[in-house]
């Protein structure tokens, strides 16, 4: 009975869920991955016209609100990719709460549809909620909304604006190269669709690093995302987080830009707080150490 309902949970959303469905997701959004740790402050033009259809005035010149952001499954990791693209199905869901009083507004939420359904912005479905998640105040191809996220067509019409290192509220920590820190000469965050990955790694002193916020104590195996060119395989880089190390060979996976899930190791971390992961080269017998896409610390049951 317990998995039947753990595998419902898992199954992407119907293409077209009635009032109530939607409504019952944003009710149980504790079910969903939550991609903020921290209530973020939304900037004041956002504030008064993300979700103005709903006929609410804006709070005045210095109001203003705080968000959170919830996906499905399918949803929360392109949130951390810049060019990530979401499967029919994804549900992100961001929830609007007071500055002052911390009550919670109203739900903004969109919805991939199937192809076609609204081409002029990825075929989302966009939808509001009240505060109180009683009904749904506005749901389709709502002009409004779809006037600012055109805006975004890079990463499919979501802002991402809020993405940086993050443990989400299921425990995955997701450190993806776009938002590194790098240190050296050459090696850089190369930011082209085809590219999206630290490279350029040709200068074997040069390193990376991220800096994250652990709420969850425990062990983490460590996945990273390599790409390496025919013949430059067999560096030797070594991840050091919380005075632990792992070290790995890199995979000839036969283009830089083909990248390969691998785990290359554990971490644990005794206590929640501030964390830094850095990656660095011991060796580099081709060309290029590697291309990196990111590394995603995953909770050890
Ligand atoms: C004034 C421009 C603007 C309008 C209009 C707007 N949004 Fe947004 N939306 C944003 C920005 C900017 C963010 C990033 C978070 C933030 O800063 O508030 C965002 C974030 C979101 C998110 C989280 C996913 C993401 O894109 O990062 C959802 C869901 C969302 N909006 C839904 C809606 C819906 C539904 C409407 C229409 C009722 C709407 N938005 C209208 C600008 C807008």
């Amino acid at each position: 009975m317990k998995a039947l309902f753990l595998l419902a949970l898992a199954l992407p959303l119907q293409a077209a869920p009635s009032d109530e469905e939607l409504l019952k997701f944003v009710k149980e959004r504790a079910k969903l991955e939550r991609l903020t740790p921290q209530p973020v402050d939304m900037a004041a033009k956002v504030s008064m016209l993300c979700g103005a259809d709903t006929g609410r005035k804006p709070e005045g010149p210095h109001g203003g609100a705080k968000f959170l952001v919830y996906g499905n499954d399918s949803a929360a990791m392109p949130v951390f990719d810049p060019w990530g693209s979401f499967p029919e199905g994804s549900l992100l869901l961001k929830e609007k709460i007071g500055r002052e009083d911390g009550k919670t507004q109203l739900f903004t939420g969109m919805l991939k549809r199937e192809k076609g359904y609204f081409p002029e912005v990825g075929d989302w479905e966009f939808f509001v909620t009240d505060g109180t998640v009683s009904k749904i105040t506005g749901r389709g191809r709502i002009a409004n909304c779809a006037s600012c996220h055109d805006d975004y067509e890079k990463g499919d019409y979501v802002t991402k604006a809020y993405a940086s290192p993050a443990q989400l509220s299921g425990g995955r920590i997701v450190l993806h190269s776009s938002t590194a820190q790098v240190q050296g000469e050459k090696l850089q965050y190369e930011s082209k669709k085809e590219k999206n990955t630290l490279g350029f790694w040709v200068n074997p002193a040069d390193w990376a690093s991220w800096h994250f916020n652990v709420a969850k104590p425990g062990t983490y195996s460590i996945h990273v995302w390599q790409g390496c060119g025919k013949g430059s395989g067999g560096s030797e880089v070594e991840m050091k987080c919380a005075g632990q190390s792992a070290k790995f060979t890199v995979e000839d996976t036969g283009h830089f830009q083909n990248f390969k899930e691998r785990e290359v190791g554990k971490i644990t971390f005794d206590k929640a707080g501030p964390q830094a992961l850095e990656v660095r080269a011991l060796s580099k017998p081709g060309a290029a150490v590697m291309d990196l896409r990111q590394v995603i610390l995953v909770p050890v049951k």
